[in-house]
């Protein structure tokens, strides 16, 4: 497998009136074509910092981004993105604000066009009795899977999710968990997820990397080799738990505190 993404050496520090605030310290990642990758971290550590470098928002003071063979030097548009906040427009409806991307990506599709691949979207997400309706007269959760068709419509190359499932109640992002594995079995994308659930990271993706405290290093990488969709019981097994532990000591490790458990050393050790 090709990796579609390759961070190299990322090192960046925000100005401030302070000085320079070093956030990424020589950060590798790499993602491969099709692979699903979480990151977790400490709060402030620079996880949306790094989301902004990969879309090309941003670019790093040391070290490069490459995605799919190219340097990222300026926004991509083979990029979909989704928040914590799924920030739809109110004066669209949902299938307009799905279509969006569309309009800005594709302006020559036939206008037909972009409706059928949106609705055929919405439909997968179990939302096509609401493609008329506003924002406002959606639920929390079904806001975020209108998000999340608005950010894969137009096939991006990789979806990038900041969080997207935190401000759910922990049913409803069961459910869209379990919709995460359909959406990638049924549209093939690479995806980056930035999150703080550490069972969120085990049961959606192939390689979980941990990032340490601020300036963020690549401190933990643990790869989950299990092929999808994967049923949500896949979260209580004891080889899942046992991934969880070693997770939980990894975070413990990055907020500067002792392990939980003494095999978390040695956990540490085989990452290196
Ligand atoms: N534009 C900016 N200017 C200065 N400091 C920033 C800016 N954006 C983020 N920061 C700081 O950089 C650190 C990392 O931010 P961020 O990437 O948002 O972290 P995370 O997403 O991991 O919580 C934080 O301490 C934050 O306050
Ligand atoms: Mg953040």
């Amino acid at each position: 497998m090709t990796n579609l993404i390759e961070i190299k050496g990322v090192t960046h520090a925000y100005p401030t009136a302070d000085g320079p605030l070093p956030v990424l310290d020589d950060l590798n990642i790499s993602i491969p074509e099709g692979s699903f990758c979480a990151v977790v971290g400490p709060s402030g550590c620079g996880k949306s910092t790094l989301t902004r470098l990969i879309a090309g928002l941003m670019f790093p003071d040391k070290g490069e981004v490459w995605l799919h063979g190219e340097r990222v030097r300026s926004p991509r548009s083979t990029v979909g993105m989704a928040f914590q906040n799924p920030v739809l427009l109110e004066w669209r409806t949902i299938l307009q604000n799905v279509m969006l991307p569309l309009e800005i990506v594709a302006p020559r599709m036939p206008r037909a066009q972009k409706e059928d691949r949106a609705r055929s979207l919405l439909a997968l997400v179990g939302l096509e009795g609401f493609a008329d309706k506003r924002p406002s007269e959606l639920s929390g959760g079904m806001r975020q899977r209108a998000s999340l068709c608005r950010a894969i419509v137009h096939k991006p190359e990789i979806l990038i999710m900041d969080e997207p499932f935190g401000a759910l109640d922990a049913f409803t992002r069961e459910d869209l968990w379990q919709l995460m594995h359909k959406l990638r079995a049924e549209e093939p994308f690479t995806a980056l997820l930035i999150t703080h659930d550490l069972r969120e990271s085990v049961y959606l993706a192939d390689q979980v990397i941990v990032l340490s405290g601020r300036p963020a290093r690549t401190q933990y990488r643990l790869d989950i080799p299990l092929p999808g969709p994967r049923p949500l019981s896949m979260i209580y097994t004891p080889q899942a738990v046992e991934w969880l532990a070693i997770l939980r000591d990894q975070i413990e490790i990055a907020q500067g505190r002792a392990p939980v458990r003494s095999g978390a050393v040695q956990s540490q050790e085989a990452a290196q």
